[in-house]
């Protein structure tokens, strides 16, 4: 059933434990996410990210995702993940995506606050919950293709304005009137290029000003105890895609392996190999997810 991120994260904050919000640029991704969250009687939220229009439209994968929303036997929000621009949010909206994130992030704290806001009015006036982000979280040059732009390794070093300040994050959200807010603690989108340095405390701190339900960005290559502790500290939506992606070229490797010794493979079985390998990794993700 479709539901609205606000409603969703309200129940994961109470309890606590976060949702997985995953990206699913394929019908591959989108079946495999979906079968998982129903399998583990979870709620789960599907998400197209700006940067993936290369991969497919939000035109055109939007209305699947949808589809597979309202059919699902378990609580799905379908949301837009890393909009960039205006054009991009209203354009969900008007297709029906339950939320949006507005990513303003790399513009100075004033644009990002005045924008954002403007956002809030038109998509609560939709009923559409709005995700924003505060803060700075790198995006890997490997896989991470959700982020803007990439960062190399050494950036990570860099890390004064990475985390989210929550003196910053107390009055951006009482200005804008967002229903949850990522926030920069150290996470990295796509592969890690070297060991995180993640501030869980920050979370916490942050929580202590404001109580509004928290988003970890990039959730591949975090520990099993990180994210418990992620969680426990505020965290109640936790995106992820690059390791539920990896796994899926695995099963295609595998297929491949078969025609390499001279079977005959069709495109089918590369299609069922995949959404199998990305339904095994999301479970395995979501599982840990769903018992902090
Ligand atoms: P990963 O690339 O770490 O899976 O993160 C995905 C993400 O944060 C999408 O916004």
């Amino acid at each position: 059933m479709l539901v609205t991120l606000k409603e969703l994260l309200k129940d994961a904050k109470r309890t606590p434990y976060a949702v997985g919000a995953i990206n699913v640029p394929n019908l591959e991704a989108i079946r495999a996410v979906v079968e998982a969250a129903e399998e583990l009687n979870s709620p789960v939220i599907l998400q197209h990210a700006e940067v993936h229009e290369n991969l497919v439209r939000l035109e055109e994968i939007g209305p699947v995702m949808l589809d597979y929303a309202r059919r699902a036997k378990v609580p799905v929000a379908v949301h837009l993940d890393h909009g960039a621009s205006f054009d991009m949010c209203v354009q969900a909206i008007r297709l029906g995506f339950t939320s949006i994130m507005y990513d303003a992030s790399s513009k100075p704290y004033e644009v990002n606050l005045a924008e954002t806001k403007e956002i809030v009015k038109i998509a609560h006036a939709a009923g559409v919950s709005v995700e924003a982000e505060l803060g700075h979280i790198f995006t890997s040059a490997v896989g991470g293709g959700e982020g803007r732009g990439s960062d190399s390794s050494e950036d990570y070093d860099d890390l004064e304005d990475v985390y989210t300040d929550p003196d910053m994050a107390k009055a951006f959200v009482e200005e804008t009137g967002v229903d949850c807010l990522a926030i920069g603690f150290g996470t990295v989108h796509g592969i890690y290029l070297k060991e995180p340095k993640l501030d869980l405390d920050r979370i916490l701190q942050i929580k202590n000003k404001i109580d509004i339900p928290f988003v970890m960005h990039g959730g591949s290559g975090v520990s099993e105890a990180d994210y418990k502790t992620a969680i426990r500290n505020g965290i109640c939506k936790i995106n992820y895609y690059t390791y539920m992606n990896k796994a899926g070229g695995k099963g295609v490797i595998e297929c491949l392996k078969k025609m390499i010794a001279g079977e005959t493979v069709f495109f089918d079985e590369l299609s069922l190999a995949a959404t199998a390998e990305m339904k095994k990794n999301v479970k395995e993700a979501m599982k840990i997810f769903m018992n902090p």
